[in-house]
């Protein structure tokens, strides 16, 4: 579905992505993992066509996105919903609108056509209650909590059931019982709409949990890609601290000696 080849973008001299190639097939999840700072947001953006690349090639469906005009990008992204880091919702919109506003801008998105105020009304309390968040429809973004605030983030995607998922480091910042409730609603989301998701993301508990597939960004490209099994027997300094760090209680870190660079993530 995506196909991604040698991919490069530089920001004055720091040289974000370096040749990457990437494949996501279609229906799947795929975790992209990687410290901060490595690029994860800037591939993202690539993607969604927020970013031109210096060089290289981003395929969605065949259609070769980096050369389309801004007006075929609008098209091509329609398909698409993206969950910010911040989730990104609109402070001065109470939950009710926050969730209609991609449904109100773009209709049904294969045909195009406006819905009711009646229709839309349906269509957000479903997503709502599908998060999770029944009844908050006249809450406003500031009265909500951070596992909140990303739900309904969510329930602004799903309720125009984009085909392509992509979530920025969906369970950053959140405590770890509200990042497995995140965790849960990605895994959730994908078996309602049936598209492929890309999750970005230094959590490798929700790596684990959502991933069908797992890729290691590193200097500009994608270092391995597996499934979650075999990903975790790779024999890499980072992913060999990674595997430790969820079987093994982590205070016995302290007797071991990890370098600065491979303790980031
Ligand atoms: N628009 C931009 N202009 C200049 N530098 C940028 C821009 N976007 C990202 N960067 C830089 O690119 C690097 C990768 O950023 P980012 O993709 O946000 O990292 P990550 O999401 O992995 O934490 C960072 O050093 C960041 O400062
Ligand atoms: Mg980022």
């Amino acid at each position: 579905m995506i196909e991604i080849r040698n991919l490069w973008k530089r920001f004055g001299k720091l040289q974000v992505l370096a040749g990457m190639d990437l494949d996501v097939k279609s229906g799947e999840t795929l975790v992209v993992l990687g410290p901060s700072g490595v690029g994860k947001s800037v591939l993202l953006k690539h993607i969604i066509g927020i970013l031109p690349p210096d060089a290289g090639s981003i395929k969605i469906d065949d259609v070769e996105i980096t050369t389309l005009s801004n007006t075929e990008i609008l098209k091509t992204v329609k398909n698409m919903g993206m969950l910010f880091q911040g989730a990104a919702l609109f402070d001065s919109m109470n939950i009710e609108e926050n969730t209609a506003f991609y449904l109100k801008q773009h209709g049904d998105r294969q045909t195009g056509k406006h819905y009711s105020q009646k229709e839309i009304k349906e269509k957000v309390t479903t997503a709502l209650e599908m998060v999770g968040l029944e009844g908050t429809q006249k809450k406003m973004p500031s009265e909500l909590s951070g596992g909140m605030r990303k739900r309904a983030g969510l329930a602004r995607l799903i309720v125009y059931r984009p085909q392509l998922l992509l979530y920025d480091e969906p369970t950053t910042g959140l405590d770890p019982i509200t990042a497995m409730q995140i965790n849960e609603l990605i895994v959730k989301t994908q078996e309602e709409l049936k598209g492929t998701s890309i999750v970005v993301t230094h959590d490798i508990v929700s790596a684990l949990y959502v991933g069908d597939r797992l890729a290691l960004f590193r200097d500009g490209k994608i270092a391995h890609i597996a499934d979650p099994d075999r990903f975790l027997e790779i024999n890499d300094p980072l992913i060999v601290f990674l595997r430790k760090m969820i079987s093994e209680d982590p205070r016995s870190f302290k007797s071991q000696r990890i370098s600065n660079k491979e303790f980031k993530l």
